[in-house]
Parts: C-alpha cells; structure tokens; sequence
C-alpha cells in the first residue's frame, strides 16, 4: 500500500510539477470558484479550479483571466494555464470546451454529471483532440460502477471520488469516502489499474480528514466546502456567514432535489440531488407546502439578499457536512497551508503512537 501511495503521489508531481504533496485541490463550483481563488490555489502549490459553465464567452473571459493570474508562476509546463476547468455534462457541450481550450488550454478538464455514461467518452476523445492532450481529463465520480466506466471510457488521467457528505449536487445514493475510497481503490487494483491516482472529495474540510483520505489510499483530496469561505469566493456574505456559523452539518445539512426547484434549475439527472444547509423551505416542503408556493416565496426572500440566509430563511446554502469544521473566512492560500500543515501533524501523530515498533503496536 506505502509503494501505490508514493506512486500515485509521485505521479500527481510528475503530472503537474508545481504540485506540493498531499495535493489539496479546490473543486470547480458554478460562480463561486473564481478566477482570483483557483489561481490562488494553484500558486499556493494545488490546482485551483473554475467552472465552465454553458457559455463560451464567458469561459474564455474566465480563461484569460486565470492565465494573467498565473502568469507568474515558473514551475509549470508552459503549453498550459496551471487551473483545472469543471462541466456538467449533462447541461454544456463539448464544442464549448474545445473551441475555448483551442485558444488557451487548461491543464485539466474535470468531467462531472453525464447525462449518459457514453457521453464521457465524447468529451473526453474531443478535449484530448483540441489540445493535443495537453489538457487532461479528471473525472468525478461516486459509486465504484461508475469510477469502472469512467476508467474504461474516459481514460482519465485521475479519478475524483465523491462520497455521500459532499456538498453541492452529487448521486442521491452514494456512500461516504470512508468506504467508497478503498473499494475504488481495489476495484482498480482488479483491473491492473491500481497506479491511477485518487482523490477524495466530500465532507473533507481540515488537515485531519485529509489524513484519513490518505490513510484510505487517496493521493489527495478535494474540498468545495472549505474555499467557500475563502475570501476568494464569488459567494453572497449571507451564504459565506452561514458557512462559518452551522456546526453538526450531518444534522444542519441535507440531501435534497428541493433547492434545484427553488431555483428552477433544470435537467440534472434522476439520480442527482444536491446537499444543503436546512432551512424554512424544507421545513414547509416537509409540511406539505406545494413547489409553486415554496418558489414564490423563495423569490420574495431573494429580493432580502444577505439577511435572507439562515435556518430561519430560504436561501440556498450548498455546504457538505464537514461544514461544522469551518470556522472563518481567510484566503485561499492560507487554507492550503493550514490544512496541510494539520495533516502532516496528524499524519505523523497517528505515525508516532500507532507505526511500526511503537508502544500501540507492541501491546
Ligand atoms: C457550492 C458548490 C458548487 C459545486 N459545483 C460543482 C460543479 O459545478 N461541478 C462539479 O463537478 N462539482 C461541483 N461541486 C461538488 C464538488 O466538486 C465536490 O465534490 C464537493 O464540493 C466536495 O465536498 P465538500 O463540499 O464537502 O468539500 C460543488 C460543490 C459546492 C459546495
């Protein structure tokens, strides 16, 4: 397990040099992972990422930005823009991305949400082709059938293996990364891939839960929830306070298709939902509030902006359940270093009682 751990790490540094070990990637979040955060990341020694969108001019405006911001950054290849660009399949086109990365290339697409597995491929064979593989392809997944397709169809360069506690939309039926990451992992093992490297996302947001996605056989981790309260964040204080004030997020948290309705957000597959903080719109679904009612009152609080958020208001609150965990807003940089920091105390902590010849493993 020590050798696949080191390969997969070495690896990642080897796929991206400018990587520091373990890698703490910040996740693609619609509007919310800026520009300004994913290339904050990536200078603090990750891969920051932004997130497509459906809309060209936009990506490319987003694109050039991330290139100037990083511009000074000298440990990288060249040939591409050192951030990582995520889609939702089933609502973009694979023509956006191409016809943008022609241009100015990422280092990674990140592919999330197809609306039929084959359509991995498409992208995945369509991106390769317009960037002459420059730009790889992660793909996130978060069941061990699906991390079998995308392997088999995509051919991803990583694998992002989202558990149940991610916040923001993921599978309704999932479990947490604390199975999912090592029967992924020996899933991978059985088809003679046990060297693609894993990362591990969903409910991770401080050093300790990055040491125990190593200790799982991830080579790193990804976390949304955390850079949402990076002071990068293109997110409303509203949502941002809330972020820093919920605590218990296995309670103060849900998975739900209802803030997809609020918002009349359409076409996500079935078998997505998405998880956020609890609040008066869940409670009066949960009463018996029809959709229409609970959208129009939903509008009406929107027009409140910041002090519509809270368990008393309806505002969307994406957060995983590790949100209990935050506790300020500081900038992205320092996120990265404080939770690698912690995790390698962690890691050597658990070394020091439990590894091999200490006092725990002799009694
Ligand atoms: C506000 C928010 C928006 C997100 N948007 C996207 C997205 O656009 N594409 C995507 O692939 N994942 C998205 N995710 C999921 C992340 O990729 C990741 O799986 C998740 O944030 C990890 O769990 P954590 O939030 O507990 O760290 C989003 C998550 C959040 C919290």
């Amino acid at each position: 397990l020590n050798e696949e751990t080191a390969t997969m790490a070495n690896t990642l540094t080897r796929l991206y040099p400018w990587l520091t070990n373990p890698a703490i990637i910040s996740a693609p979040m619609l509007g919310a992972a800026t520009p300004a955060l994913a290339a904050n990341v990536t200078k603090a020694g990750d891969l920051g990422f932004i997130a497509g969108g459906t809309r060209l001019d936009t990506l490319e405006i987003a694109l050039q930005e991330t290139a100037k911001l990083t511009r000074t950054l000298n440990s990288h290849r060249k040939d591409t823009i050192p951030i990582g660009v995520g889609f939702q399949l089933f609502n973009s086109k694979p023509s956006t991305a191409t016809a943008a990365f022609s241009k100015l290339a990422p280092a990674v697409a990140w592919l999330f949400a197809p609306a039929k597995a084959a359509d991995l491929a498409e992208w995945a064979r369509g991106i390769r082709e317009a960037t002459a593989g420059k730009t790889h392809i992660w793909v996130q997944i978060g069941t061990v059938a699906e991390a079998r397709l995308a392997v088999e169809l995509a051919e991803p360069e990583v694998l992002v293996v989202q558990g149940s506690d991610a916040g923001g939309h993921g599978l309704a039926r999932s479990a947490s990364v604390i199975s999912l990451v090592p029967e992924v992992k020996d899933m991978l093992a059985s088809i003679g891939r046990a060297d693609l490297p894993i990362l591990a996302a969903g409910g991770i947001t401080d050093g300790r839960g990055v040491a125990a996605a190593l200790a799982l056989g991830a080579a790193g981790v990804v976390m949304g929830t955390r850079f949402l309260a990076a002071s990068e964040a293109g997110i409303a204080a509203g949502w941002q306070n809330e972020i820093t004030r919920l605590g218990d997020g296995g309670v103060s948290t849900t998975r739900s298709t209802l803030c997809d309705r609020l918002k009349e957000t359409k076409g996500w597959p079935a078998w997505y939902d998405g998880r956020a903080a609890i609040n008066k719109g869940h409670e009066d679904e949960k009463g018996g509030m029809t959709d229409d009612a609970n959208v129009a009152l939903y509008k009406d609080e929107l027009k409140r902006g910041d002090s519509a958020w809270g368990s008393h208001g309806r505002m969307v609150t994406y957060a995983g359940t590790g949100v209990g965990l935050i506790h300020d807003v500081k900038p992205a940089a320092a996120i990265v270093k404080d939770v690698r920091s912690q995790a390698r105390a962690c890691l050597e902590r658990v070394a020091e009682t439990y590894g091999r010849g200490k006092a725990v493993s002799r009694l």
